[in-house]
């Protein structure tokens, strides 16, 4: 009997179908982060197993992890410039493909390698597909020095764009109670927004306060989104028309023609 529930069987589908629909020999990938990607980072380990040829950035010391114990070949940015894909998931993804990602605290590195694709390719059942994102907490990643500050700078540029002044900014802890550190050292507070109306400005704004490192909001970026529904039906999503995301030096545009 198959262990797994109805929501883990559409998050391996669509792991399994990103490798059949995107995956080429030879190619230069990014390895993203949470149950979603890595049922996409074990499919690719079967496929390496019967002899494909690829390498691969992970975007979290749990996905290295993860690559490594499964013999997926894994190359550093000190070698390679750019990568011809990245699939990844999100917390909640529009119809847009902007998301909210982060929920695994790996937001600082899934948007490094973001930047660094040539096609990106998210990867979601599909109850992460909202009208609006919001309803799950955003998450921004600060430095630990004067994280208290630069959560109260985070508020008022919140207030700025309208949102209660009481916004909850919450410093992430684990289940145990113990603050959470991200790969990179940092803290992450969750702004409880609920309704986020504009999310490319605050994807932008956020990351102009001193201290915020990243934050979840990845608009612009997504080529396609693959989803696949309680029922297994797997469809594809694209993001060709959504409106481009924060300015940035990496030249997007370059979309899948020939899937
Ligand atoms: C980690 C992330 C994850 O990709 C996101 O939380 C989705 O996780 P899952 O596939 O387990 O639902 O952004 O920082």
């Amino acid at each position: 009997m198959d262990a797994l529930s109805a929501q883990d069987r559409a998050k391996k589908a669509v792991g399994i179908a990103a490798v059949e629909r995107y995956v080429r020999p030879g190619m230069l990938l990014g390895l993203g982060s949470g149950t979603t990607s890595h049922w996409f980072v074990r499919a690719l380990a079967d496929k390496v197993a019967d002899g494909l040829e690829v390498r691969g950035v992970p975007t979290s010391n749990a996905t290295k992890d993860l690559a490594l114990e499964l013999g997926v070949p894994l190359v550093g940015f000190d070698e390679i410039d750019r990568l011809e894909l990245v699939v990844d998931g999100p917390d909640e993804v529009d119809h847009d493909g902007h998301m909210i990602k982060g929920g695994g605290a790996c937001l600082l590195w899934e948007r490094i390698v973001a930047d660094a694709a040539d096609c990106y390719v998210v990867v979601a059942d599909t109850s992460k597909l909202k009208d609006r994102l919001g309803a799950f907490p955003l998450p921004i990643e600060v430095i630990q020095h004067g994280w208290e500050s630069t959560s109260r700078s985070i508020g008022r540029l919140l207030q700025h764009h309208g949102y209660p002044a009481g916004v909850d900014l919450v410093r992430r802890v684990d289940q145990a109670g113990e603050v959470v550190i991200t790969d990179s050292g940092n803290f992450i507070v969750d702004a409880h927004l609920k309704e986020i109306d504009d999310p490319l400005v605050l994807d932008r704004e956020l990351n102009w306060i001193p201290g915020v490192v990243e934050n979840g909001l990845f608009t612009g970026l997504a080529d396609e989104v693959i989803f696949c529904d309680p029922s297994g039906e797997v469809s594809i999503m694209s993001c060709e028309h959504a409106p481009a995301g924060r300015p940035t030096t990496t030249p997007h545009g370059l979309r899948l023609t020939s899937p």
